[in-house]
């Protein structure tokens, strides 16, 4: 719901409100943002706001905007903190100061060209800021859902004159919590230990999360949760920041202690330029902002409702997701169709549907040296090309997947051969060879037009089902030979519009086919991605351990349905360490699951193991698409993980846990069950229990007795 008049704005989400009025010297103030205030309250926040920032109506006095909470910081002109956007003119001046120019309201959401975005419905209030100094104009937009705590934000930024304007930066938000005492979540990590929480207390000056890596990388996550004072995983207040974008990106909380607490987002600014021409205008990436008062886990319900729901394609967002095995860990480069063959015939008795082929398949691709760019089968490994292995797919009632990495390329590859200027470099600058490949210049469109052909060719003439996208490696040498001198700076944007550009293209073109996102495991995991591909491959690190506290903290900003989540073998190949093979489908259940192994080398227990774990997640798998998760014991602070997600009726429920070394005298463990009915009785099927949803939540359940990385998994269905 909004409500304006052109001098105040108040923004009414499910259970917050956000609220901002234009000053009497035409700045567009921030006044509120948190739980659930009236339109009536707004003549008060105002005479708040002006008791303690400042009057800023003599707008020449220096300092005089320093304090003011505002919505799009601008630069060099009273106000110190960072800018939300720097312009700079033709005779290099960046001073700015935005003032309002007017408002609009248009029904539903912005569609942004060439972005991934929010989908589908809401109410967007649209405010102009006009520069001072320049004809630069800034259109702020904020999408209300009166059913989400979820609100998205972006910027445009135009050039209403003739004059050029480079951007040296353009974020997309900004907004000012008033209060104190914050901590920041944040989901930093490295390879295969991607998105571990870590939460701290914010200190004085700026915290920047960012990635410079070209992708979202495997290191910080485009995402910020900032709790107030108390907040825990289930009661307080909190906000959630997120970007809807998938390259290098920055997020800000820039704290003094006499001012509100300032956030802001966008496109990392660190080598950004853009050049924007009379007439033209700047979209920046959507972010999402989101409001709870129950604590992280209410954040994390809102934002995966509202992921699943509006930026997932509807097609795939609910859709039963394919049960599949991966050759990666069971060969690796090393398979022919003997080899597959097995695999394929295993996977058909027991019950998994879709078998996916991963690299190695084309070209010389023997090892990572080479083969990469050369999507046309290696005949050498795959007698009878790919037909052989899809048949055999078909005649044991399998679909087939196949991987590919569209975005790279070897040196030693006939792409590379035939067009080595169309990977990313820089003359006279030695080159990095990350992983032994190179990354093609998407920021040209000749480059993506032939990738898009020779995958196509693939999928068209093939039976394919199911496509893994993965990107292996960071870019460097950041340059573009087909950008001139003055617009470098446009390289890292550009480059990751070509990868949604491809990505656009190939899932329209073949709307059934399920695609999965990929990078070295979790390194572009994000909701600009998930706009695209509805799951992602969390992480390359499949330990049964290591996954909860990787799942954990995917979970904070990603519904459980993004995640895929694979059974591989012990002892891991990432960590040395055996968990029992229980435990690893346990933990995997609470994902898009499937297989990461050779299925026919299994012991008959393991067999028999996978599959009761196959007829688990069919049975689940609608609570792990459509539920509410609630994070119960948190496995970087104790010696258990346990997780539940209930059904939005509440009529059934399923929890996971797991016990991690085996402490003596530890076994007087609770664990304490949310999210059910409490006036409702439940029966656990595995413990033969039952009881009401107040004793489950209020008594608890005594955890059962297990050894090291021990698991369970109770199911829980409402007693009529
Ligand atoms: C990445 C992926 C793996 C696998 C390999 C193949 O590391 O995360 O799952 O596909 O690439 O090279």
């Amino acid at each position: 719901m909004i409500h304006a008049d052109g001098k105040k704005f108040l923004l009414q989400g499910k259970n917050y409100g956000y609220a901002m009025c234009v000053t009497e010297t035409g700045f567009l103030q921030h006044l509120h943002y948190g739980g659930k205030i009236t339109e009536a309250d707004l003549q008060y926040l105002i005479g708040i706001g002006k008791s303690t920032a400042p009057d800023p109506a003599d707008v020449n006095k220096d300092m005089a905007l320093n304090l003011m909470p505002g919505e799009f910081g601008f630069y060099a002109h009273g106000d110190f903190r960072e800018p939300t956007a720097v312009f700079e003119r033709t005779d290099g001046a960046t001073v700015s100061r935005l003032r309002y120019e007017n408002y609009s309201i248009k029904q539903g959401a912005p569609a942004l060209q060439g972005l991934p975005h929010v989908r589908s419905g809401g109410e967007t209030l649209i405010v102009t800021l006009k520069d001072d100094f320049s004809d630069i104009a800034v259109d702020l937009y904020y999408t209300v859902y009166d059913d989400s705590d979820v609100l998205v934000r972006n910027a445009v930024i135009r050039n209403t004159g003739k004059e050029r304007v480079m951007l040296k930066k353009a974020f997309s938000f900004r907004v000012d919590l008033s209060g104190g005492n914050f901590k920041m979540l944040r989901l930093g990590g490295n390879w295969a230990r991607e998105r571990i929480p870590e939460i701290a207390p914010i200190a004085h000056g700026v915290t920047k999360l960012q990635s410079l890596y070209g992708c979202t990388s495997h290191m910080t996550n485009c995402f910020m949760g900032i709790l107030k004072e108390h907040c825990t995983e289930e009661c307080g207040e909190c906000f959630g920041v997120q970007l809807i974008y998938s390259g290098s990106f920055a997020l800000t909380a820039e704290w003094r202690k006499d001012a509100p607490l300032t956030l802001q987002g966008g496109i990392a600014d660190i080598g950004f330029g853009w050049e924007l021409c009379g007439g033209e205008a700047f979209t920046t990436p959507q972010a999402l902002l989101t409001y709870s008062d129950e604590g992280l886990g209410g954040m994390s319900r809102s934002i995966h409702d509202f992921i699943r729901e509006r930026i997932v394609n509807p097609a795939s967002a609910f859709r039963r997701r394919p049960l599949l095995v991966n050759n990666w860990e069971a060969t690796y480069f090393d398979f022919n169709n003997e080899k597959l063959f097995p695999i394929i015939d295993e996977a058909a008795k027991l019950g998994i549907d879709t078998f996916v082929l991963d690299d190695g398949w084309f070209g010389k691709r023997d090892s990572d040296w080479s083969g990469l760019g050369d999507w046309f089968v290696n005949e050498k490994k795959l007698k009878g090309g790919l037909k052989t292995v899809i048949d055999r797919c078909k005649q044991n009632g399998l679909k087939f997947g196949l991987w590919f990495e569209p975005e790279m390329v070897n040196e030693d590859s006939e792409l590379y051969r035939a067009h080595p200027d169309w990977a990313i470099h820089k003359e006279g600058a030695e080159l990095c060879r990350s992983r032994q490949q190179l990354v093609l210049d998407f920021t040209r469109k000749e480059v993506v037009d032939y990738v898009f052909g020779v995958v196509s060719k693939i999928l068209k003439e093939n039976d394919i089902s199911y496509v893994k996208w993965d990107m292996n490696r960071n870019i460097t040498e950041n340059y573009s030979a087909s950008l001139p001198a003055h617009r470098q700076g446009e390289f890292m944007h550009r480059y990751i519009l070509g990868v949604y550009d491809l990505a656009e293209r190939l899932t329209s073109a073949f709307p059934n086919v399920f695609f999965e996102g990929c990078a070295g495991g979790g390194a572009r995991f994000d909701a600009g991605m998930l706009y695209y591909f509805p799951q992602i491959w969390t992480s390359d690190d499949t330990d049964g351990f290591e996954r909860t506290k990787i799942q954990w903290g995917t979970s904070v900003c990603y519904p459980l349905s993004a995640m895929s989540c694979h059974v591989s073998v012990c002892p891991n190949h990432q960590t040395g360490r055996t968990t029992p093979f229980e435990t690893r489908g346990n933990v995997a259940s609470l994902g898009a699951f499937g297989y990461e192994l050779d299925l026919s080398k299994m012991t008959d227990e393991e067999k028999e193991l996978t599959k009761k774990q196959v007829d688990n997640y069919k049975r689940t798998e609608e609570l792990i698409l459509k539920g509410d998760l609630y994070r119960l014991m948190n496995p970087l602070e104790q010696n258990y993980f346990c997780e539940m997600v209930v059904s939005k009726d509440k009529t059934e429920a399923y929890v996971v846990g797991e016990r991690i070394l085996g402490i003596p005298c530890d076994y007087n463990q609770y664990v304490y069950l949310r999210g059910l009915d409490e006036e409702r009785l439940y029966h656990i099927e595995e413990l033969d229990i039952t009881a009401s949803g107040k004793a489950l939540a209020n008594a608890g359940l005594l955890l059962p007795k297990l050894r090291d990385f021990g698991s369970w998994a109770w199911h829980l269905k409402k007693v009529k």
